[in-house]
């Protein structure tokens, strides 16, 4: 380590108070040692907005390879997990940078607010399909019945894929979050087993698009294969990430989205008088409980961060849930205020990685809440306590949002 004057203190972000609720640890850690360390993950830690930003904006810290998290298995183990490894690597976010760009170009226009704001009639006709099924049951867990389906049948439909699948895509992608996570060897397991069931599948569906194309994004893929731009490895591999990732972050804004409005019922009532406050009290929703707590990065070169001059090779998690929440830059950052402006919050990070999916995500969320708060007036919880489980190491996610109505 350099000899930098910055005192750095070292955490326990697996203490049972901080895998409880991370904010208040999260904004003391920022006032006692905005750069810190995590022992455990053998990694720093920043938890100031500015420090967040440049460090999203900085190219010598390049996302991290999630596959590090396989290294600490035994040789064995690891072998054993190999093709969950191959997968990874071809996933957009951590190729090489040209391969990345090429991804981005292909994938761009299908995400851009243009064109993801042409899909939001049908984006209203699946949300009103799941309010009906609800509507006579008098209450439903937002989580399963709204939350998740909404934004898996979406991006099923972006891609091509049949509605009797999406059943199956939701479990896929539950095993899928292992690979987000610090799990276990069985849960990666697991999540191999799901993306080698899904890579098949979807292969299927790039072999059906080669002689029926119809306007998806396999069939935007097999176009670009054929023009030589992209492999079938790569476009079954990248088309498992959208999947996944078109769903399960979505579905986490969503629930979160619903349970800080029922917290605040001011905020609430703001909302129905006025539902052209939508849009703000997404972004709101994004600041202060965003599906993405943290955000890896691993620096390529000698980088200074923070104050702090860190070696090749380092880890950083960039809290951005502590950043989101800096006094330095969020006035009264507790507070949930749907008309809070400006807020430049990093939920969908920034720079070369920003979300691709940021635009959909933030339309299908419009979109429910536009439906949802109308549709049930007298919308309640009904639960005692929220039901979540932390997701290691700074986030947490809903189980289950019952409510009635
Ligand atoms: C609320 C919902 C979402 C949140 C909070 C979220 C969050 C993020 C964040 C923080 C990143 C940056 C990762 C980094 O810098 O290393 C990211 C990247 C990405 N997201 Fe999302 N995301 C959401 C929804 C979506 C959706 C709906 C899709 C696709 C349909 C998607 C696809 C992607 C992809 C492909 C990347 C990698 C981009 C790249 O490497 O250039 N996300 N997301």
């Amino acid at each position: 380590m350099s000899d930098s004057a910055v005192a750095v203190r070292s955490y326990d972000v697996f203490a049972p108070e901080a895998q409880a609720d991370p904010i208040p640890v999260l904004h003391r850690i920022r006032a006692e040692s905005p750069v810190s360390h995590l022992p455990q993950l053998d990694a720093y830690l920043l938890t100031r907005h500015a420090d967040i930003v440049a460090a999203l904006k900085d190219r010598r810290l390049s996302p991290a390879n999630m596959t590090q998290g396989l290294d600490a298995f035994t040789r064995d183990q690891q072998d054993e997990l190999l093709p969950l490894r191959e997968s990874i690597h071809l996933w957009m976010g951590h190729t090489v940078e040209a391969d990345h760009v090429r991804f981005q170009q292909l994938l761009k226009r299908y995400f851009t607010p243009a064109t993801v704001n042409g899909l939001r009639p049908r984006i209203r006709e699946l949300t009103t399909e799941l309010l009906d099924a609800a509507a006579d049951r008098g209450g439903m867990d937002v989580v399963t019945d709204l939350a998740y389906p909404l934004p898996a049948n979406v991006i099923a439909e972006m891609l091509g894929m049949p509605t009797s699948e999406r059943e199956q895509l939701q479990t896929w992608s539950r095993d899928l979050l292992a690979i987000f996570q610090l799990a276990d060897f069985e849960r990666l397991r697991q999540a191999q087993r799901s993306v080698l069931e899904m890579e098949d599948y979807v292969r299927g569906l790039v072999r059906q698009r080669r002689t029926d194309p119809r306007d998806d994004l396999i069939s935007m893929f097999v176009d670009a294969e054929r023009e030589g731009l992209v492999t079938e490895h790569e476009i079954v591999a990248n088309c498992v990430l959208l999947l996944f990732a078109g769903h399960e972050t979505t579905a986490g804004l969503i629930a979160n989205g619903l349970a800080l409005l029922l917290q605040h019922p001011d905020e609430l009532t703001r909302l129905r008088t006025d539902p052209d406050l939508t849009p703000a009290a997404v972004e709101e929703v994004l600041r202060c409980d965003g599906p993405a707590s943290s955000i890896v990065r691993e620096s390529t070169a000698p980088v200074e961060v923070g104050g702090l001059e860190l070696p090749a090779g380092t880890r950083v998690y960039l809290a951005i849930a502590a950043g989101n929440r800096d006094p330095e830059v969020f006035p009264d950052p507790d507070r949930f205020d749907i008309t809070r402006r400006p807020n430049r919050h990093t939920a969908f990070g920034l720079g070369a990685f920003y979300c691709l999916g940021a635009a959909l995500a933030r339309t299908e969320t419009d979109e429910c809440f536009r439906a949802l708060l109308p549709r049930f007036p007298d919308l309640r919880p009904a639960y005692d306590e929220l039901d979540r489980t932390p997701v290691p190491p700074l986030g947490h996610r809903l189980r289950s949002l019952r409510v009635e109505f």
